[in-house]
Order: C-alpha cells, then structure tokens, then sequence
C-alpha cells in the first residue's frame, strides 16, 4: 500500500488543470490495488469566512456535537443538533458547495469513473478521534474495511474524498495490508470468517431475501443485502473484533496535513483513524462496472474465492 501523490499542482488543478486520460486512469489503478492518493493543498475554493465557521461552531460547545452528514440527493443535513435555523442552512450550503467541488475535481482526476458513479453522503467530522467514546463496531481507531449496514452496494465500491480543514494539527490514519491479502489470511472457515454462500445456494437465504425485496417494493424500508454485502458487513467487525490481528498485523502511519485532501477506497484499503479533528468527507458510491481493474474488485476477489457469483 502506497501513498501517490498528484502530480498536477494544486493552483493548476483549481485554474481547472486536468489530467490526461492515461494519467487519470493511473490513478484509478493505484486507488483500485489500495494505493492513498493524496493532493498537497485544496485545489478548489472553501471560502475562509465558512472554515471559521465551520472550525468555530465546535468550540462555543454549538451545533456540532458529532458528526453532521449531508445527503447530496435530497440536499438535507442530518447529525446537526445546534436550533439556529440559519446556523443550519449555512452548515447545508458550506456541504453542498463543498460536495460540488470535490465532484467536480474528481471527474476530472479519475475521470474513468465519472459516467458510472453515485453520489454518496458527504460529512463533516467535528470531533477529536483520539479517545472517543464509542461501541465496538463503530470505533474508528481499529483497522478495518468499510461496509454500509444501512446502505448495500451489491459489489459496487465506497470510494471516499477527504479533506483536513484544521488549521494546525494534521489527520493521522494507520493502515494495514489491503483487502485481497486479508481476505486470503482470514476469509473462509480457517481465517475465522466464513466464506458468502453463493447466490441462490441456500433456500432459507434465496426465500428471506425474496421477501425482502417484495417488501422493499411496496415501500416498507427493508435492506436487502447480496451475499456479497452480507460478507463485507460480517469482515468489518470481524477484523475489528480480533484483538490478536489488530495487535500484531504490520501497519503503515501516515500523517495527512493541515488543508490537503486523500482519497480512498475505504473497502479495499483497511484504515484506522488514529487522531484528527475537523474533516470535511464525500463518499461516492463507483459501480463495479466502471473498474479498470475489475478483478482487484473485492467482489470479484471473493466470488474467485468461492467459485461462484455473489450478487445478483
Ligand atoms: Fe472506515
């Protein structure tokens, strides 16, 4: 797992820069084999009047007890606790402009993607992660790989774009080794973490999750999971549940500073937060057609693994 850095510079990439497809194409590979790409500055604009804001809100103890999403597609903040209607409509203004922008940045740096993609919730993360109090399966500060409980993917991927907005104090992230060598040390009965059964294998599973989908149709809000999503939920608290893997896998630390942006995929690339307070986030939802290296895709990884297709 490495770190690349663009090479464009980030004044030509806000001056609208763009890089060639080939180069763009690079950058999807080293993102897609679990690579951080990494952007020394912020090539767009957040205007400084809005990071005060957004930096001040959490420190006269305001609106942002935790974590704020914004969904893009319905233009609606959740997470924001503060009662100041015009407190909200700037925090949803700051995050739709802020979501704009990095879409538009990445249609041009990954520009393979951009035809086949989806956006996801943006976030503003407004608490220190050192020493958060939190269950389990939730904590950021253990090694893991991303999976949407809520929100399955049907083996389509969670790329995610980030950006450290403190002023002083960098974001600090540990990683382990990606997906296809985890999933080769501990998918399957003597990993620990068994295997997807295919699709359609069991009955009992075919018939539920048929269901499902009958009630997802007559609007009741059911989530229906591929065995393969099924699979990447499980592996997400599994790694986070092993103390012996979390203690003793070998890590990489990385240090993202003061005003630059990463991006990820965060189901490929198993990350822990270490430390850091106040990131800005867009997560993008990348159909698994649009990879140009499908079989890096976890997806494909584990439908290798078990001989058979795992969603549908
Ligand atoms: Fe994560």
């Amino acid at each position: 797992m490495a770190l690349i850095t663009i090479e464009t510079s980030s004044d030509a990439l806000r001056s609208g820069a763009k890089p060639s497809d080939e180069k763009a194409r690079e950058y999807c590979a080293h993102l897609e084999r679990g690579d951080i790409l990494f952007i020394p500055g912020i090539p767009f604009d957040i205007p400084h009047d809005d990071l005060q804001f957004l930096l001040q809100q959490r420190q006269s103890g305001g609106a942002f007890h935790k974590n704020v999403a914004y969904r893009t597609n319905e233009d609606r903040l959740t997470g924001f606790a503060g009662e100041n209607a015009a407190d909200a409509e700037r925090t949803r203004a700051i995050m739709r402009s802020y979501s704009q922008s990095a879409t538009r940045l990445l249609s041009t740096l990954l520009a393979p993607y951009r035809e086949d993609w989806k956006l996801d919730y943006a976030s503003y993360r407004p608490l220190e992660e050192d020493g958060r109090d939190l269950s389990l399966h939730k904590r950021n500060d253990l090694l893991h790989t991303d999976a949407f409980p809520s929100r399955p993917t049907n083996g389509d991927r969670i790329l995610r774009f980030f950006t450290n907005i403190n002023p002083s104090v960098p974001r600090k992230w540990m990683t382990t080794s990606p997906f296809d060598a985890l999933a080769q040390q501990f998918a399957g009965k003597q990993g620990g973490c068994p295997l997807p059964e295919p699709l359609g294998a069991s009955t009992v599973q075919s018939t539920l999750r048929g269901i499902k989908q009958v009630a997802r149709s007559v609007g009741i809000p059911i989530t229906v999971r591929s065995p393969y999503d099924d699979f990447m939920l499980r592996f997400h608290n599994f790694l986070k549940e092993n103390s012996d893997f979390q203690k003793n896998c070998p890590k990489d630390y990385w240090d993202f500073p003061p005003n630059t942006c990463w991006m990820v995929y965060t189901d490929m690339t198993s990350h822990a937060v270490l430390s850091g307070q106040y990131a800005l986030e867009q997560t993008y939802i990348i159909s698994r057609h649009a990879m140009v290296t499908p079989e890096k895709a976890p997806v494909r990884i584990l439908e290798k693994m078990v001989g058979a297709a795992l969603v549908s």
